[in-house]
């Protein structure tokens, strides 16, 4: 797979020149522009489509040709984008099966974009026909560095012909309809299938009561998505088998599995949009940081930020500017993270339609004198003397596992809460963890757990097939594994596993979960620690019994006062913890410190004030201040890589502060028994 390799940190954005094909000036202007920005890669070409073909088999590619030329001649790269995350209405006119049905079986009108079926043969067959023109055309030009596949890929349609290839995918999984229907747990409400064709998506208006469909369909949605990339991708590796895949993806998000969508790139990039100067400083940081640690562990190796926004977005309920530094570091806090370019969404304000006051680099009023451009600026003037971190990596000894399935199948779960807090739980883990000033990955349960010391998996409800042997296999060896409420509770079917909670965790864990209390949000509990001290917990409350494992902390109210609720179990040579509730920020942070130094993971920085995050990548470090006020902090020794200071000793970060320090000793982290 080819890598993606710039010989700089990419700076730049999603540049649309044929919004303005009829202004030569401003496309000019634009080049000009750009090279006093300190820009040197614009992704071109997403949601052009009209633009390049606008009548069935009419290419119109000159335009893009003048401008990967243009871009050329001013030592501007290029990330040429696919068209096909919008089409033109031609083809939705001609050609209807290209639009999405709903689950409540009406399809859509033409409109909007991200809005069309990945099963339709038509489709496919378009984005094949001119990704190829396109490949055949630009694949060679010496601005292209890399394929930006179609746009944020999302969505899923119910139109028959997904409803085949749903049924064409159950029949791979299961074999049998008895398999499925075992799968399923059909004898429930009398939804026995007895042939294929009975099967349907899931729908409001139809099924959702059976967990497993529900579940292969979200699959299925994703299958069927990597599916359509990879008939995407397949000209393109035919004609420019050197030029790195990418396409953008987005915070958080739910809607397909990522791990199986980066199996089909060879990098990842990411679309952040912090909400910035809202609320917590620390909490936006630590949710920014989340996404970059996920980013990068989903292809280990760094990523692209694809887009960000200079300024303001234009879909927050409340669209704050970016206050003076924030725009440098929230830049910077993505390269800090693995990310080897820093770019926006856009570079142009578009004059109309819906994205006309979306922040851009470039204002409507059309010149430099912005205070948006100068942020930029000096993003640009930057990034260069960052050069050394390009390709580097965090030695990262800590992992969360954060699990598409898992996610899916929890949302799902009826009882013994509506809102079983998973997000919020993973990231309150992050939080502590981040808070001790180390690096860590996001990573699914397929990934190798090998080079990690400390594992948390919080809310590991469902688990996939393998994985209680591999967590298993991890804690002889050596690791410690941090599970939460509610785990092992279901299979990859969401089957409840039968003989008692955690299943098949359940000798790793050393307890049996017996019930689980649900609190209301008002409500709470306690945990008192065996020196003492107490804390208040919520949300859920697993009631266990300790089977080998020791009892670290207890309830502190109702019925189960008393009863274990924090235990850690030695299982060969590591051990493995449980936290039976929902603990508050202060519990974690103690816990985290705990395990931290017991297993001698070395901080980048030690004692972080809070609000204050720091990363390494290679040798060297970021110390970044998103706590709204100054703070003071231990710089580790080394050398100030801008200003060339020696660093060691306290240092005042003011608000929006950072250092960027080349660490003097190679990291080596203290042995551990
Ligand atoms: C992204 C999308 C861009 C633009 C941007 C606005 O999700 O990829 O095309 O819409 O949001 O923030």
């Amino acid at each position: 797979m080819p890598e993606l390799k710039l010989p700089f940190i990419g700076h730049g954005g999603d540049y649309n020149p044929d919004q303005w094909l009829d202004r030569p000036d401003i496309l000019e202007e634009d080049i000009r522009l750009m090279k006093l920005a300190g820009c040197n890669l614009m992704s071109v070409g997403i949601f052009a489509w009209s633009a390049l073909e606008p009548e069935e088999g009419h290419f119109t590619f000159d335009w893009l040709a003048d401008t990967l030329d243009r871009l050329h001649g001013a030592g501007i790269s290029v990330f040429l984008a696919t068209p096909s995350g919008a089409r033109p209405a031609w083809m939705s006119r001609r050609y209807p099966e290209v639009l999405r049905v709903r689950e409540d079986g009406g399809r859509n009108l033409h409109g909007g974009r991200h809005n069309h079926c990945f099963t339709s043969p038509a489709y496919r067959a378009f984005v094949g026909r001119i990704n190829r023109a396109l490949a055949e055309r630009f694949g060679r030009h010496p601005a292209v560095v890399g394929w930006h596949i179609s746009n944020e890929y999302s969505g899923e349609c119910h139109c028959e012909l997904c409803q085949q290839a749903f049924r064409r995918f159950l029949k791979a999984r299961y074999g049998t309809l008895d398999a499925l229907n075992h799968a399923w747990w059909t004898g429930f409400w009398s939804k026995r299938y007895t042939d294929w064709d009975q099967l349907h998506s899931p729908s409001a208006i139809g099924e959702t009561s059976i967990h497993g469909l529900n579940l292969a369909w979200k699959r299925f949605v994703t299958h069927q998505t990597v599916d359509f990339i990879r008939a995407e991708i397949a000209p393109l590796r035919e004609l420019t088998p050197d030029l790195p895949v990418t396409t953008n993806l987005m915070e958080m998000f739910g809607g397909l599995d990522y791990r199986a969508v980066a199996d089909a790139l060879d990098f990842a990039s990411f679309d952040s949009y912090p909400k910035w100067g809202h609320g917590d400083g620390e909490q936006t940081a630590l949710g920014a940081a989340f996404n970059y640690d996920w980013m990068r562990a989903l292809k280990q190796r760094p990523f692209a930020l694809m887009e960000s926004t200079p300024s303001q977005v234009n879909w927050h309920d409340v669209c704050k500017l970016k206050k003076p530094g924030m725009h440098m570091l929230s830049s910077l806090q993505a390269v800090a993270h693995g990310a080897d370019t820093v770019q926006y969404f856009q570079w142009r304000k578009s004059r109309g339609a819906a994205e006309k006051f979306h922040g851009a680099v470039v204002d409507h009023a059309g010149h430099e004198h912005t205070r948006t451009f100068r942020d930029v600026q000096a993003v640009g003037a930057l990034l260069p003397k960052l050069k050394d971190v390009l390709g580097a990596m965090p030695d990262s000894k800590a992992a969360i596992l954060f699990d598409a399935e898992n996610r899916w199948a929890l949302a799902d779960c009826q009882g013994p809460r509506r809102d079983m807090r998973h997000d919020g739980t993973v990231l309150a883990h992050y939080r502590a963890l981040k808070r001790r000033g180390i690096d860590l990955d996001i990573i699914d349960q397929t990934r190798d757990l090998d080079r990690y010391r400390l594992v948390a998996a919080p809310m590991l409800y469902l688990l996939r097939p393998g994985v209680a042997e591999r967590l298993s296999a991890f804690v002889a060896g050596g690791g410690t594994l941090v599970c939460t409420c509610p785990t092992g509770r279901v299979d990859a079917d969401d089957l409840c596993f039968l003989g008692g909670f955690p299943g098949p965790l359940r000798q790793l864990l050393g307890i049996w979960i017996e019930e689980t209390d649900a609190l209301w949000d008002d409500e709470r509990n306690g945990l008192r620690t065996r020196d003492g001290k107490t804390y208040a917990c919520d949300a859920l409350c697993d009631l266990i019994h300790t089977e080998g494992a020791q009892t670290l902390a207890t309830y502190t109210d109702d019925f189960y006062a008393g009863r274990a609720c924090v235990t850690v179990n030695r299982f060969g040579k590591g051990r493995a913890y449980y936290i039976a509730t929902c603990p508050d920020a202060d519990y974690l942070d103690d816990f985290y410190r705990m395990l931290v130094s017991e297993l001698c993971i070395t901080p980048v920085v030690s004692n972080l004030p809070t609000g204050v995050q720091a990363t390494r990548r290679g040798d060297i470090a970021f110390v970044m201040n998103f706590a709204g006020a100054p703070v003071e902090v231990a710089l580790p020794e080394g050398t100030d890589l801008l200003n060339g200071e020696k660093t060691g000793g306290p240092a005042t970060l003011p608000v929006n502060g950072f250092r960027i320090i080349r660490i003097r000793t190679k990291r080596e982290d203290k042995q551990y028994a």
